[in-house]
């Protein structure tokens, strides 16, 4: 088996793409669950699939189709920065290693991206949420116990240094504020908790994930925070409330309603999306 971490095996897919577009992405956005359709917007759009790609994970969750695409976001006058759209993730609980769940965020930081954004789909914790909010990441507790900064820096310990803020970068945080308050969008803001998942919590956990101080939980981006920040790039994230966490409500919870849910949403979080990449500035 190819190990991931190997600068080989990186290379040779930065050498594969950097051969099918023309500028550096400066910005990396990875789309969460059923939110990949915002990809569509992009001007100029290459898109790549991710099985065209050396050594790139695929993943197996409905809603997660693999694929990347390469372009700029154009509104009213105003043009992005070029943009490096992962339209899918690859969850922990999918591959099981932690290097094939953050590979995409090496190779995007090989590829010159200096910024993620990071979207998910998550459960709603806090009472004051309802479905359908979205939500900006200010912190996050990392409940799968599992650490995969020690690879940065080729397999050694690494001590990485966060900044005093914590691993997301305020002032990406502050645009995307900003960008809600301009769009009338009530932007809630809490703490994402990350479980290894796949199976959805039970009552009791998310009873105890509340006490702690949770928000919001799901099964994803924190590995790629962690990884995108300790290799220097600037860090946002954003949670779409796909559904109330176990608990909260009588409704038993599905991927189908996540995917629902993303629907209705679909248009608020790609304004939202849209705006804030449209303020980001090198
Ligand atoms: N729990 C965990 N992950 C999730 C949820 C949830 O309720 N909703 C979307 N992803």
């Amino acid at each position: 088996m190819q190990v991931l971490t190997d600068n080989h095996v990186l290379e040779e897919a930065v050498t594969y793409l950097s051969s099918r577009i023309t500028r550096r992405p400066e910005i990396a956005l990875v789309l969460g669950s059923g939110l990949g359709d915002f990809a569509s917007q992009l001007v100029d759009p290459i898109e790549v699939p991710a099985s065209a790609i050396p050594s790139y994970p695929t993943s197996t969750v409905e809603g997660h189709e693999g694929s990347l695409i390469f372009g700029t976001l154009k509104s009213q006058g105003r043009e992005s920065l070029p943009l490096l759209v992962f339209k899918g993730r690859v969850h922990f609980y999918e591959s099981g290693d932690l290097d094939t769940t953050t590979y995409p965020i090496r190779m995007a930081h090989s590829l010159g991206s200096r910024v993620l954004l990071a979207t998910n789909a998550a459960g709603g914790i806090n009472p004051a949420f309802s479905e359908g909010d979205l939500m900006l990441i200010e912190d996050f507790i990392d409940f799968s116990f599992l650490n995969p900064q020690w690879q940065v820096q080729s397999g050694t310990a690494n001590h990485f240094k966060k900044t005093p803020d914590g691993y997301i970068d305020k002032h990406l945080s502050t645009l995307i504020l900003e960008s809600g308050s301009e769009l009338g969008i009530n932007l809630r803001r809490g703490r994402y908790c990350y479980l290894r998942g796949p199976s959805y919590e039970t009552k009791a956990e998310i009873e105890m994930l509340r006490r702690i101080g949770a928000d919001a939980v799901g099964m994803s981006t924190v590995p790629e925070i962690i990884v995108a920040a300790a290799l220097g790039m600037r860090v946002g994230a954003i949670s779409f409330i796909s559904n109330l966490a176990t608990g909260l409500t009588e409704e038993r919870l599905s991927h189908k309603e996540v995917a629902q849910t993303a629907s209705r949403v679909k248009q608020v979080f790609s304004a939202l999306l849209t705006e804030t990449i449209l303020r980001i500035q090198n």
